[in-house]
């Protein structure tokens, strides 16, 4: 019951909770794995019997109905939920179920909420200084002296998010569109290797979810990303394997067209 039993059969050999210095092991080619991942508030089941494996450098769409259980399965892995029942590993080593939330972050998961959560009265710089990890951000000279590695990162999450002439505009009056591009630079901020991002889309203009979309297929390049949303044309765009979620289980897993001609997923979602 002591033993921490890995996948693939290793043994966690740190403690409890700890990450290790090194990163995230994907030596195995996985970035997340879920086993049987059960949550139950109260008597109502939100994810039931889940197991899903997310490759290193894959991009993966959730889709699903209202209350499939999506942002539930993100709080899993960011350790907002725990799991009622089975298991979460982040590489070969890290037990997200043993892990707090800022544990999580650090060992290279970021999270972008169905909401953006930016400093509306800070600009879009300070947003995204306020966001390097806390130990390479320079608080006695906030901007004077950066240190060379959050400079880098600064330039590259610029550039990516395009948002470089607007470094000084305090973020409340950034566009929604835009608001949602700086919380992902904010992510961008912290290096992380798997990426979840929940509902991105919503509330935006076709020209920025078009925008959206060259993002996240950039961003695949570097990171394993993960990606909940309704909106079925953006999910056409820049979507490989598709994962279909209803009443907290897997209904169907394939490419897009594949899940979307699968017999259950017309009924259970698209025939709504
Ligand atoms: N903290 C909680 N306590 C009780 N029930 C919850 C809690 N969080 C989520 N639920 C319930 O679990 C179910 C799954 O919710 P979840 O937010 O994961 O769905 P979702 O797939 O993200 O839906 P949407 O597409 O609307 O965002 C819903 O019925 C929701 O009401
Ligand atoms: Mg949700």
């Amino acid at each position: 019951m002591s033993e921490i039993i890995q996948p693939h059969g290793g043994h966690a050999s740190e403690g409890y909770g700890r990450p290790k210095e090194q990163g995230a092991d994907f030596s195995h080619g996985i970035a997340l794995y879920l086993e049987k991942v059960s949550v139950w508030f109260d008597s109502f089941r939100a994810l039931n019997d889940l197991s899903l494996y997310i490759e290193q450098g894959e991009l993966r769409c959730i889709i699903g109905p209202n209350g499939a259980g999506k942002t539930t399965l993100m709080d899993v892995i960011t350790g907002k939920t725990r799991p009622t029942e089975g298991s979460a590993f982040f590489g070969q080593t890290y037990d997200l179920a043993k892990m707090s939330t800022e544990q999580i972050a650090e060992s290279g998961i970021g999270r972008k909420f169905q909401k953006p959560t930016v400093f509306e009265n800070f600009t879009v710089l300070e947003n995204l200084l306020l966001a390097a990890p806390k130990d390479k951000r320079v608080t006695k000279s906030f901007f004077s002296k950066l240190d060379a590695e959050v400079q880098i990162a600064l330039d590259q999450t610029l550039e990516q998010i395009r948002l470089k002439e607007l470094v000084k505009k305090p973020a409340g009056l950034l566009s929604h569109g835009q608001k949602q591009w700086l919380e992902i630079g904010m992510l961008l901020m912290q290096r992380p290797k798997l990426i979840l991002l929940d509902e991105p889309v919503a509330g935006m203009t076709d020209a920025e979810t078009e925008r959206t979309a060259e993002l996240c297929l950039e961003l695949k390049k570097e990171h394993t990303l993960v990606v909940v949303e309704h909106d079925m044309s953006f999910i056409d765009t820049i979507s490989e394997k598709v994962t279909v979620l209803a009443q907290g289980a897997i209904l169907a897993e394939g490419t897009l067209a594949e899940v979307q001609a699968n017999e259950d997923v017309i009924e259970k979602y698209l025939g709504r």
